[in-house]
């Protein structure tokens, strides 16, 4: 069953925003996704009826909101197939999950003489607090580097993990679009003996995730991208896996007793939720993944594999080599995300001249300037879909295009 996207858009209230009298046509979903109604009603029917403290009061509305959080926490478990709720820790977004992996599993288990594995492809966000780490304990980071199809070159993937405590990876491209063999990299990382930690922020949204079948040790990845608020992010990892982690964060919540002269932690996941967490985000947290679940992620992928068609053909066809897109060719080895160079015109100039027909694209380095460096570009524009794009969304894009083309 292909997706009803017109009655599906209705449930989007942003994406009937006028500017400047006409219609939006929002193509950065890889940024941030817009909110259907079900998640915002959700979050301000908590607020307005039901918001309570959660976890430290026993009266019966901060109960009941105990109850609500952890219903989104089994949610999210079961979103992902998780083995057990307890193994969901919330966070303030995927970066904060990617730190939380560092300076906690990191921090305890790498030093001096010892590797991990990170890709061409990854996001500053899996980039920074893993040299963070590095430039204080001294171990190394060996880089899987790219195919020119835009793959992860996985040919020297033994070599590079040998010795290596973990490879830390994004599970899709937030630039190039690139979806990776997430089992394939799992499996080669526990051959070797090291754990695999997946930045899943591009993949979760979009396709159907399962961390049993993956095999992967820890899944990174954030509620705003997922028809979420902002403001919360998820990470996961084995049960086994956080019970051994020191904890992250330290405060109020993390802990089950204190004294002068030491502390012991609180059980999972507790353990890495100090402080008053993002309830109310939560709350909609919770309610985005039913929206995904009563979508259907199988038809969402299908969705945007049919919208990635579209959007090849029709910007080829039209412009032929005057555009370049970066990433695999074939839809079912990418996202529906686009990033092009369009003639000799700066991706600044480009999304400048899109905003004026209404067409939302981002333009800069995607917060990926290694990979910008690997594929010769400072910066390049990216047009990103989802389950409420369409193909006038496409064909928006397409014919302001024209525009750029005849101012510069
Ligand atoms: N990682 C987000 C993006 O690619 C912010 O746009």
């Amino acid at each position: 069953m292909t997706l009803d996207v017109a009655a599906l858009r209705d449930e989007f209230p942003m994406l009937s925003r006028r500017v400047g009298g006409k219609p939006i046509h929002y193509l950065d979903s890889a940024n941030s996704s817009h909110k259907p109604n079900c998640v915002i009603d959700a979050m301000s029917t908590f607020m307005r009826e039901a918001y309570s403290p959660i976890g430290r009061s026993s009266y019966a509305l901060a109960s009941e909101a105990s109850n609500a959080y952890e219903g989104a926490r089994s949610k999210v478990a079961g979103f992902i197939n998780a083995y057990s709720p307890c193994e969901v820790v919330f966070t303030k977004n995927a970066t904060e999950s990617l730190n939380l992996a560092a300076q906690s599993w990191g921090r305890a288990n790498l030093g001096k003489g010892d590797a991990i594995v990170l890709t061409h492809m990854e996001h500053h966000a899996n980039i920074v607090p893993w040299q963070m780490l590095a430039k204080e304990k001294g171990f190394e980071i060996r880089w899987v580097p790219l195919t020119p199809d835009f793959q992860l070159d996985l040919s020297s993937l033994d070599q590079l993990l040998r010795g290596a405590k973990a490879i830390s990876f994004t599970s899709m491209s937030n630039v190039l679009g690139t979806i990776n063999p997430t089992r394939e990299l799992c499996e080669a990382a526990h051959a070797a003996g090291a754990i695999a930690i997946v930045d899943g922020c591009q993949s979760v949204p979009h396709m159907t995730t399962d961390v049993r079948a993956m095999g992967a040790d820890m899944l990174a990845f954030s509620s705003h991208k997922m028809c979420g608020p902002t403001g919360v992010g998820v990470l996961w990892a084995r049960e086994a896996l956080l019970d051994a982690m020191p904890p992250f964060l330290g405060g109020g919540g993390m802990i089950s007793e204190v004294r002068l002269d030491d502390f012991t932690c609180a059980e999972l996941p507790n353990k890495f939720e100090a402080g008053t967490p993002p309830i109310v985000e939560v709350i909609g947290l919770g309610a985005a993944v039913d929206f995904l679940n009563r979508v259907g992620m199988t038809e969402i992928r299908r969705h945007e594999i049919e919208m990635t068609n579209y959007a090849y053909r029709a910007l080829t066809a039209r412009y032929g080599d005057a555009i370049t897109i970066h990433g695999p060719t074939n839809p079912e080895l990418r996202g529906a995300t686009f990033s092009f160079a369009f003639r000799d015109v700066h991706p600044h100039d480009v999304s400048q001249v899109l905003d004026q027909h209404n067409v939302y694209v981002r333009a800069g380095h995607h917060c990926a300037k290694p990979l910008m460096r690997i594929i010769g570009a400072n910066a390049t524009a990216r047009a990103s879909m989802y389950l409420y794009s369409n193909e006038a969304d496409v064909d928006a894009l397409v014919d302001a295009l024209d525009d750029v083309s005849s101012i510069f």
